[in-house]
């Protein structure tokens, strides 16, 4: 299993090191523009192999996508990432022809491959990758919902002061500081509803921390978040690397799925070797439909702006 992240930054690094620990690949190449950068972490992760026991050979390379080659899935997350105070459709004009660029370099070299988008305005991107390679829209995967969902369990468990293996939730929508949807209708702890535990109020607050939950750390950091966005990337490589058929919330091409249609925005999918294996369509209340209408739409004015 060979897997190629493009962006040696902070994300694209963490997502190398969580994917080597959980040594499900045989092979992960770290790909930058700026030289030495990946060639250095390549080698910097390497020699933790020993201590972190794993055999996953982490490879880097200064923009030679010869070394890519193969790949079965690629990751993109290289672009700017937001400054505080920033949007993420802040950075659509500098990180959309990176990303059309990135693309089409993978998929030249790994025509075959599975493409996890990372770079922001997230929805969008993957959206312009859709556009501009045209490939099935299975194999083209948005990572956004499931690091909302880790942040809206991690803000769940700080109002229920319970552990986070306890908590389980989901939140679908724009990976967007106005427009995602946590699901605080299906949060649960152990099975039980969380409605059992908080009060309505205390609930709209841990969705209203959701849903800035990236910039909170943006502020806080002056730059994005790194290693939660690599985790929850490594999550779905693993998925699809190993067949887990596992759900997450992921930025899929909709064709008429809940309503909507050509645009890609968050929702509950299967991932296994095939990528998105099924997009489920689950009950939403009136609540929740009405913002996933309004997230569509924010998305769709930043689609707009993209000239595919
Ligand atoms: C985040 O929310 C980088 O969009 C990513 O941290």
């Amino acid at each position: 299993m060979k897997v190629t992240i493009v962006g040696a930054g902070a994300v694209g690094a963490s997502c190398a090191e969580y994917i080597a620990i959980k040594d499900f690949a045989s092979e992960v190449v770290l790909l930058d523009i700026k030289e030495g950068v990946a060639e250095g972490k390549a080698m910097d992760l390497m020699q933790c192999a020993s201590l972190n026991g794993f055999d996953t050979r982490i490879v880097g390379s200064t923009n030679d996508y010869g070394k890519t080659a193969g790949s079965d899935i690629v990751v993109i997350t290289s672009g700017i990432p937001r400054k505080p105070g920033m949007t993420r459709e802040e950075l659509i004009g500098i990180n959309a022809g990176i990303v059309k660029t990135v693309s089409s370099s993978l998929l030249e070299h790994s025509p075959d491959a599975i493409v996890i988008v990372v770079s922001n305005p997230m929805d969008t991107m993957t959206y312009l990758v859709h556009k501009s390679t045209g490939l099935p829209r299975h194999r083209i995967i948005g990572m956004g919902g499931a690091l909302d969902s880790a942040r809206f369990k991690y803000r769940l468990a700080e109002a229920l002061g319970a552990p986070i293996s306890d908590v389980d939730g989901m939140v679908i929508g724009g990976h967007s500081d106005t427009g995602m949807v946590p699901l605080t209708s299906h949060a649960t702890r152990n099975s039980l509803k969380v409605s059992e535990f908080l009060s309505a109020e205390r609930l709209q607050q841990v969705a209203e921390d959701t849903k800035v939950g990236g910039a909170t750390l943006t502020k806080l950091l002056g730059t994005s978040a790194w290693y939660a966005p690599g985790a929850a990337v490594s999550a779905l490589v693993q998925a699809i690397a190993c067949d887990q058929k596992k759900m997450f919330p992921c930025s899929a091409l909709l064709q008429g799925e809940y309503g909507l249609d050509d645009l890609c925005i968050g929702v509950p999918v299967i991932l296994g070797r095939g990528g998105i294996e099924k997009i489920v369509e689950i009950a939403l209340s009136d609540a929740e439909k009405a913002k996933m209408a309004e997230s569509a739409e924010g998305v769709s004015k930043t689609n707009a702006l993209l000239d595919v």
